[in-house]
Protein backbone atom coordinates (compact mmCIF):
# COMPACT_ATOMS: atom_id res chain seq x y z
CA UNK A 1 0.00 0.00 0.00
CA UNK A 2 1.46 3.22 -1.08
CA UNK A 3 1.97 6.04 1.39
CA UNK A 4 -0.71 8.13 0.43
CA UNK A 5 -2.87 5.77 0.41
CA UNK A 6 -1.71 5.23 3.92
CA UNK A 7 -2.90 8.57 4.94
CA UNK A 8 -6.21 8.54 3.02
CA UNK A 9 -6.93 5.52 5.00
CA UNK A 10 -6.25 7.51 7.92
CA UNK A 11 -8.24 10.68 7.26
CA UNK A 12 -11.11 8.40 6.35
CA UNK A 13 -11.05 6.45 9.72
CA UNK A 14 -10.57 9.48 11.50
CA UNK A 15 -13.30 11.76 9.62
CA UNK A 16 -16.01 8.79 9.83
CA UNK A 17 -15.54 8.93 13.82
CA UNK A 18 -15.13 12.88 14.64
CA UNK A 19 -17.01 14.46 10.84
CA UNK A 20 -13.74 16.45 10.68
CA UNK A 21 -14.26 17.13 6.93
CA UNK A 22 -17.26 18.87 7.84
CA UNK A 23 -15.51 21.10 10.12
CA UNK A 24 -13.06 21.77 7.38
CA UNK A 25 -15.82 22.16 4.91
CA UNK A 26 -17.38 24.86 7.09
CA UNK A 27 -14.57 26.93 8.01
CA UNK A 28 -13.61 26.91 3.88
CA UNK A 29 -16.81 28.14 3.59
CA UNK A 30 -17.35 30.85 6.12
CA UNK A 31 -16.43 34.25 4.71
CA UNK A 32 -15.20 37.22 6.37
CA UNK A 33 -16.66 40.54 4.80
CA UNK A 34 -14.05 43.00 4.01
CA UNK A 35 -15.04 46.74 4.70
CA UNK A 36 -13.92 49.69 7.08
CA UNK A 37 -14.35 48.38 9.88
CA UNK A 38 -13.15 44.53 9.10
CA UNK A 39 -10.28 45.97 11.44
CA UNK A 40 -12.30 44.88 14.43
CA UNK A 41 -12.51 41.27 13.41
CA UNK A 42 -9.07 40.47 14.61
CA UNK A 43 -9.80 41.90 18.36
CA UNK A 44 -11.54 38.64 19.42
CA UNK A 45 -9.04 36.34 18.31
CA UNK A 46 -6.40 38.69 20.12
CA UNK A 47 -7.64 38.33 23.33
CA UNK A 48 -8.28 33.99 22.59
CA UNK A 49 -3.90 34.24 21.75
CA UNK A 50 -3.39 36.35 25.51
CA UNK A 51 -6.18 33.79 26.83
CA UNK A 52 -3.84 30.59 25.59
CA UNK A 53 -0.74 32.34 26.84
CA UNK A 54 -1.91 32.71 30.15
CA UNK A 55 -3.00 28.81 30.10
CA UNK A 56 0.02 28.08 29.34
CA UNK A 57 2.58 29.94 31.30
CA UNK A 58 -0.15 29.80 34.34
CA UNK A 59 0.28 25.77 33.77
CA UNK A 60 3.70 26.61 34.63
CA UNK A 61 3.70 28.75 37.31
CA UNK A 62 1.44 26.84 39.06
CA UNK A 63 4.42 23.84 39.84
CA UNK A 64 6.29 26.74 41.91
CA UNK A 65 3.57 28.95 43.49
CA UNK A 66 2.68 28.30 46.74
CA UNK A 67 -0.77 29.59 47.82
CA UNK A 68 -0.39 29.96 51.57
CA UNK A 69 1.00 33.19 53.65
CA UNK A 70 4.07 31.46 54.75
CA UNK A 71 5.48 30.77 51.09
CA UNK A 72 3.58 32.65 48.61
CA UNK A 73 5.56 35.38 48.57
CA UNK A 74 9.16 33.43 48.58
CA UNK A 75 7.67 31.01 46.16
CA UNK A 76 7.82 33.93 43.66
CA UNK A 77 10.76 34.95 44.55
CA UNK A 78 12.24 31.43 43.77
CA UNK A 79 10.45 31.54 40.31
CA UNK A 80 11.80 35.12 39.79
CA UNK A 81 15.25 34.06 40.58
CA UNK A 82 15.85 29.93 40.65
CA UNK A 83 13.18 28.52 38.20
CA UNK A 84 14.95 28.67 35.22
CA UNK A 85 12.95 31.27 32.41
CA UNK A 86 10.91 31.82 35.75
CA UNK A 87 11.30 35.31 35.63
CA UNK A 88 10.13 35.78 32.28
CA UNK A 89 7.22 33.42 32.14
CA UNK A 90 6.10 35.31 35.09
CA UNK A 91 6.54 38.46 33.19
CA UNK A 92 4.66 37.66 30.40
CA UNK A 93 1.54 36.14 32.61
CA UNK A 94 1.61 39.27 34.27
CA UNK A 95 1.71 41.37 31.06
CA UNK A 96 -0.37 38.68 28.61
CA UNK A 97 -2.99 39.97 31.91
CA UNK A 98 -2.87 43.85 30.82
CA UNK A 99 -2.97 42.83 27.03
CA UNK A 100 -5.84 40.72 27.65
CA UNK A 101 -8.28 42.80 29.44
CA UNK A 102 -7.00 45.75 26.86
CA UNK A 103 -8.20 43.88 24.22
CA UNK A 104 -11.78 42.59 25.67
CA UNK A 105 -11.89 46.92 26.45
CA UNK A 106 -11.04 47.26 22.81
CA UNK A 107 -13.11 44.22 21.20
CA UNK A 108 -16.32 45.54 23.22
CA UNK A 109 -16.34 49.16 22.75
CA UNK A 110 -15.54 48.37 19.07
CA UNK A 111 -18.75 46.48 18.85
CA UNK A 112 -20.58 49.08 20.91
CA UNK A 113 -19.87 51.86 18.32
CA UNK A 114 -20.56 49.24 15.20
CA UNK A 115 -23.71 47.71 17.11
CA UNK A 116 -22.81 44.51 16.36
CA UNK A 117 -24.60 43.26 19.25
CA UNK A 118 -27.88 44.14 17.14
CA UNK A 119 -30.10 41.00 16.41
CA UNK A 120 -29.63 38.84 16.01
CA UNK A 121 -26.01 38.77 17.74
CA UNK A 122 -27.74 39.37 21.38
CA UNK A 123 -26.84 36.57 23.08
CA UNK A 124 -23.39 36.98 21.73
CA UNK A 125 -23.13 40.42 23.52
CA UNK A 126 -24.52 38.75 26.56
CA UNK A 127 -22.23 36.01 26.64
CA UNK A 128 -19.66 38.48 25.71
CA UNK A 129 -20.44 40.60 29.14
CA UNK A 130 -19.90 37.54 31.34
CA UNK A 131 -16.79 37.25 29.69
CA UNK A 132 -16.19 40.92 30.33
CA UNK A 133 -16.70 39.97 34.07
CA UNK A 134 -15.12 36.88 34.38
CA UNK A 135 -11.47 38.50 32.64
CA UNK A 136 -11.71 41.12 35.11
CA UNK A 137 -12.10 38.78 38.22
CA UNK A 138 -9.03 36.59 36.88
CA UNK A 139 -6.99 40.08 36.89
CA UNK A 140 -8.09 40.81 40.66
CA UNK A 141 -7.60 37.64 41.94
CA UNK A 142 -4.53 36.92 40.19
CA UNK A 143 -3.06 40.21 41.54
CA UNK A 144 -3.13 39.30 45.49
CA UNK A 145 -1.40 35.91 44.54
CA UNK A 146 2.09 37.25 45.05
CA UNK A 147 1.05 38.26 48.41
CA UNK A 148 3.00 41.94 48.98
CA UNK A 149 2.01 44.63 50.46
CA UNK A 150 0.90 46.11 47.18
CA UNK A 151 -1.05 43.95 46.37
CA UNK A 152 -2.74 43.11 50.10
CA UNK A 153 -3.82 46.62 50.35
CA UNK A 154 -5.25 46.64 46.81
CA UNK A 155 -6.85 43.52 47.75
CA UNK A 156 -8.64 45.20 51.04
CA UNK A 157 -9.84 48.16 49.06
CA UNK A 158 -11.37 45.82 46.41
CA UNK A 159 -13.26 43.47 48.56
CA UNK A 160 -14.54 45.76 50.87
CA UNK A 161 -16.59 47.72 48.21
CA UNK A 162 -19.12 44.95 48.22
CA UNK A 163 -20.13 45.69 51.96
CA UNK A 164 -21.65 48.82 50.90
CA UNK A 165 -24.39 47.21 49.20
CA UNK A 166 -27.66 47.12 50.98
CA UNK A 167 -28.73 43.51 52.45
CA UNK A 168 -26.30 41.40 50.25
CA UNK A 169 -23.20 43.30 50.64
CA UNK A 170 -21.82 42.20 54.40
CA UNK A 171 -22.02 39.07 52.72
CA UNK A 172 -20.34 39.64 49.83
CA UNK A 173 -17.46 40.69 51.27
CA UNK A 174 -17.07 37.83 53.53
CA UNK A 175 -17.78 35.60 50.65
CA UNK A 176 -14.91 36.92 48.50
CA UNK A 177 -12.48 37.63 51.91
CA UNK A 178 -13.43 33.80 53.11
CA UNK A 179 -14.47 35.25 56.57
CA UNK A 180 -14.58 39.04 58.23
CA UNK A 181 -11.22 40.31 57.33
CA UNK A 182 -7.88 39.58 55.16
CA UNK A 183 -6.33 36.07 56.30
CA UNK A 184 -4.39 33.22 54.58
CA UNK A 185 -8.12 31.73 53.90
CA UNK A 186 -8.39 34.91 51.31
CA UNK A 187 -5.19 33.93 49.85
CA UNK A 188 -6.34 30.25 49.28
CA UNK A 189 -10.06 30.80 47.91
CA UNK A 190 -8.50 34.01 45.63
CA UNK A 191 -6.29 31.57 44.13
CA UNK A 192 -8.94 28.41 44.15
CA UNK A 193 -10.91 31.01 42.16
CA UNK A 194 -8.20 31.87 39.80
CA UNK A 195 -6.86 28.54 38.51
CA UNK A 196 -9.94 26.65 38.93
CA UNK A 197 -13.37 28.24 39.20
CA UNK A 198 -12.46 31.18 36.78
CA UNK A 199 -11.04 28.94 34.03
CA UNK A 200 -13.83 26.32 33.80
CA UNK A 201 -16.54 29.22 34.31
CA UNK A 202 -14.46 31.11 31.23
CA UNK A 203 -14.10 28.55 29.29
CA UNK A 204 -17.84 27.49 29.11
CA UNK A 205 -19.03 31.18 28.39
CA UNK A 206 -16.20 31.08 25.71
CA UNK A 207 -17.09 28.07 23.62
CA UNK A 208 -21.33 30.15 23.79
CA UNK A 209 -19.64 32.92 22.46
CA UNK A 210 -17.65 31.08 19.96
CA UNK A 211 -20.59 28.93 18.69
CA UNK A 212 -22.90 32.00 18.32
CA UNK A 213 -20.00 34.12 16.71
CA UNK A 214 -19.99 30.46 13.93
CA UNK A 215 -24.08 30.60 14.03
CA UNK A 216 -24.71 34.09 12.62
CA UNK A 217 -21.27 34.72 10.65
CA UNK A 218 -20.14 38.23 11.12
CA UNK A 219 -22.21 41.11 11.29
CA UNK A 220 -21.62 43.63 8.32
CA UNK A 221 -22.12 47.92 9.55
CA UNK A 222 -25.32 49.44 10.50
CA UNK A 223 -25.61 51.31 6.77
CA UNK A 224 -24.07 48.78 4.55
CA UNK A 225 -26.87 46.51 5.84
CA UNK A 226 -29.31 49.08 5.69
CA UNK A 227 -28.67 49.54 2.14
CA UNK A 228 -27.63 45.66 1.05
CA UNK A 229 -24.27 46.51 0.45
CA UNK A 230 -22.09 44.07 -1.19
CA UNK A 231 -18.55 43.50 0.20
CA UNK A 232 -15.55 41.47 -1.15
CA UNK A 233 -15.56 38.36 0.97
CA UNK A 234 -12.71 36.38 2.59
CA UNK A 235 -12.54 32.75 3.13
CA UNK A 236 -12.11 32.38 6.61
CA UNK A 237 -9.61 29.28 6.42
CA UNK A 238 -6.98 29.66 5.16
CA UNK A 239 -6.80 33.95 4.02
CA UNK A 240 -8.51 34.95 7.28
CA UNK A 241 -6.70 32.90 9.69
CA UNK A 242 -3.37 33.34 7.79
CA UNK A 243 -3.84 37.62 8.24
CA UNK A 244 -4.79 36.55 11.91
CA UNK A 245 -1.60 34.73 12.39
CA UNK A 246 0.09 37.65 11.36
CA UNK A 247 -1.42 39.80 13.89
CA UNK A 248 -0.60 37.32 16.37
CA UNK A 249 2.93 37.49 15.33
CA UNK A 250 3.24 41.48 15.61
CA UNK A 251 1.34 41.41 19.46
CA UNK A 252 3.51 38.34 20.70
CA UNK A 253 6.49 40.68 19.53
CA UNK A 254 5.68 43.41 21.67
CA UNK A 255 4.28 41.59 24.97
CA UNK A 256 7.83 39.81 24.96
CA UNK A 257 9.29 42.80 24.37
CA UNK A 258 7.78 44.49 27.33
CA UNK A 259 8.09 41.38 29.35
CA UNK A 260 11.73 41.43 28.79
CA UNK A 261 12.35 45.30 29.37
CA UNK A 262 9.66 46.12 32.10
CA UNK A 263 9.36 42.56 34.28
CA UNK A 264 7.06 42.86 37.23
CA UNK A 265 8.81 43.72 40.88
CA UNK A 266 7.95 41.88 43.70
CA UNK A 267 7.39 43.75 47.07
CA UNK A 268 8.89 42.04 50.31
CA UNK A 269 6.03 39.83 51.76
CA UNK A 270 2.86 41.72 53.31
CA UNK A 271 2.24 42.03 56.64
CA UNK A 272 -1.53 42.00 58.02
CA UNK A 273 -0.94 43.66 60.97
CA UNK A 274 1.29 46.52 58.98
CA UNK A 275 -0.63 49.94 57.84
CA UNK A 276 -2.08 50.13 54.29
CA UNK A 277 1.20 51.50 52.26
CA UNK A 278 0.27 55.26 51.09
CA UNK A 279 -1.28 56.08 47.46
CA UNK A 280 -2.74 52.80 47.26
CA UNK A 281 -4.53 52.00 43.18
CA UNK A 282 -5.95 49.06 42.26
CA UNK A 283 -4.38 47.78 38.86
CA UNK A 284 -5.13 50.35 35.81
CA UNK A 285 -8.22 48.66 34.25
CA UNK A 286 -10.14 49.06 37.84
CA UNK A 287 -8.45 52.89 38.08
CA UNK A 288 -12.09 54.61 36.37
CA UNK A 289 -14.28 53.07 38.73
CA UNK A 290 -12.14 53.44 41.52
CA UNK A 291 -11.49 57.31 41.14
CA UNK A 292 -15.50 57.23 40.46
CA UNK A 293 -15.99 55.95 43.79
CA UNK A 294 -13.74 58.79 45.49
CA UNK A 295 -15.61 61.59 43.97
CA UNK A 296 -18.62 60.30 45.76
CA UNK A 297 -19.29 62.81 48.86
CA UNK A 298 -19.60 60.40 52.11
CA UNK A 299 -23.10 60.60 52.22
CA UNK A 300 -25.73 61.79 49.86
CA UNK A 301 -29.25 62.75 51.59
CA UNK A 302 -28.35 60.47 54.64
CA UNK A 303 -27.28 57.30 52.28
CA UNK A 304 -23.69 56.72 52.06
CA UNK A 305 -22.04 58.09 49.18
CA UNK A 306 -20.35 54.49 49.15
CA UNK A 307 -23.71 52.98 48.26
CA UNK A 308 -25.36 55.22 45.77
CA UNK A 309 -21.89 54.95 43.95
CA UNK A 310 -21.87 51.04 44.04
CA UNK A 311 -25.67 50.53 43.42
CA UNK A 312 -25.45 52.95 40.49
CA UNK A 313 -22.29 50.98 38.72
CA UNK A 314 -24.13 48.09 39.00
CA UNK A 315 -26.91 49.32 37.70
CA UNK A 316 -24.63 50.23 34.87
CA UNK A 317 -23.41 46.73 34.42
CA UNK A 318 -26.97 45.74 34.51
CA UNK A 319 -28.05 48.00 31.77
CA UNK A 320 -24.83 47.19 29.50
CA UNK A 321 -25.96 43.78 29.71
CA UNK A 322 -29.26 44.63 28.16
CA UNK A 323 -27.92 46.83 25.75
CA UNK A 324 -28.44 45.12 22.75
CA UNK A 325 -32.51 44.85 23.87
CA UNK A 326 -32.16 48.72 24.97
CA UNK A 327 -30.79 49.67 21.55
CA UNK A 328 -33.12 47.87 19.50
CA UNK A 329 -34.24 50.67 16.87
CA UNK A 330 -29.88 51.52 16.18
CA UNK A 331 -31.17 53.31 13.23
CA UNK A 332 -33.10 55.94 14.81
CA UNK A 333 -32.52 58.56 17.07
CA UNK A 334 -31.90 56.41 20.34
CA UNK A 335 -29.41 54.20 18.26
CA UNK A 336 -27.81 57.80 17.82
CA UNK A 337 -27.93 58.87 21.29
CA UNK A 338 -26.75 55.32 22.63
CA UNK A 339 -23.80 56.07 19.83
CA UNK A 340 -23.00 58.92 21.68
CA UNK A 341 -22.95 57.31 25.00
CA UNK A 342 -20.40 55.17 24.23
CA UNK A 343 -18.18 57.53 22.93
CA UNK A 344 -18.96 59.86 26.21
CA UNK A 345 -18.09 56.82 27.59
CA UNK A 346 -14.54 56.44 26.59
CA UNK A 347 -13.58 59.88 27.45
CA UNK A 348 -15.50 59.26 30.82
CA UNK A 349 -13.02 56.27 31.50
CA UNK A 350 -9.96 57.84 30.18
CA UNK A 351 -10.24 61.16 31.87
CA UNK A 352 -11.28 59.68 35.11
CA UNK A 353 -7.88 57.00 34.81
CA UNK A 354 -5.44 59.65 34.22
CA UNK A 355 -7.57 61.96 37.00
CA UNK A 356 -6.45 58.84 39.32
CA UNK A 357 -2.88 58.63 38.14
CA UNK A 358 -2.49 62.27 38.98
C1 LIG B 1 -12.60 36.57 26.88
C2 LIG B 1 -13.18 37.51 26.21
C3 LIG B 1 -13.67 37.42 24.75
C4 LIG B 1 -13.24 36.62 23.72
C5 LIG B 1 -12.13 35.59 23.75
C6 LIG B 1 -14.07 36.95 22.54
C7 LIG B 1 -13.92 36.35 21.28
C8 LIG B 1 -14.63 36.75 20.15
C9 LIG B 1 -14.31 36.33 18.78
C10 LIG B 1 -13.17 35.41 18.38
C11 LIG B 1 -15.20 36.96 17.94
C12 LIG B 1 -15.25 36.88 16.41
C13 LIG B 1 -14.25 37.83 15.79
C14 LIG B 1 -14.40 39.24 16.24
O1 LIG B 1 -15.42 39.88 15.96
O2 LIG B 1 -13.47 39.73 16.89
C15 LIG B 1 -16.12 37.72 18.78
C16 LIG B 1 -17.22 38.41 18.29
C17 LIG B 1 -18.14 39.04 19.12
N1 LIG B 1 -17.98 39.31 20.48
FE1 LIG B 1 -16.49 38.62 21.65
N2 LIG B 1 -15.00 37.92 22.86
C18 LIG B 1 -14.78 38.24 24.20
C19 LIG B 1 -15.45 39.18 24.93
C20 LIG B 1 -16.56 39.87 24.44
C21 LIG B 1 -17.24 40.91 25.18
C22 LIG B 1 -16.77 41.44 26.54
C23 LIG B 1 -18.33 41.29 24.42
C24 LIG B 1 -19.40 42.31 24.72
C25 LIG B 1 -19.67 42.77 25.88
C26 LIG B 1 -18.30 40.50 23.18
C27 LIG B 1 -19.26 40.57 22.17
C28 LIG B 1 -19.09 40.02 20.91
C29 LIG B 1 -20.02 40.19 19.78
C30 LIG B 1 -21.37 40.88 19.83
C31 LIG B 1 -19.42 39.58 18.66
C32 LIG B 1 -19.98 39.47 17.23
C33 LIG B 1 -19.32 40.56 16.41
C34 LIG B 1 -19.70 40.52 14.96
O3 LIG B 1 -20.39 39.62 14.53
O4 LIG B 1 -19.24 41.44 14.29
N3 LIG B 1 -17.20 39.66 23.22
N4 LIG B 1 -15.74 37.58 20.11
Amino acid sequence: MSIKNFKIGIQDWLDERSGLSNVIKFLREKKIPQHKHSIWYYTGSAILLFFTIQVITGFVLVFYYNPTLEEANKSVGRIMTEVPFGWIIRSVHSWSASFMIAFVFIHLLSIWITKSYRKPREATWMSGVFLLVFTLAFGFTGYLLPWDDLSLAATKVGTDIPRSIPVVGIWGTKFLRGGEDITGDTLTRFFGFHVSILPVLLIILLAVHIYLIQKHGMSLPLAAERKKEKFVELPFWPNFVYREMVVWLFLVGILFSVAVFLPPSLEKAADLMAPAPEGIKPEWYFLFLFQTLKIFPSTILFISGDTIAVLLILLGVILFFFLPLIDNKPAKRKGKIITVIAYAFIVYAIVMTAWSLM
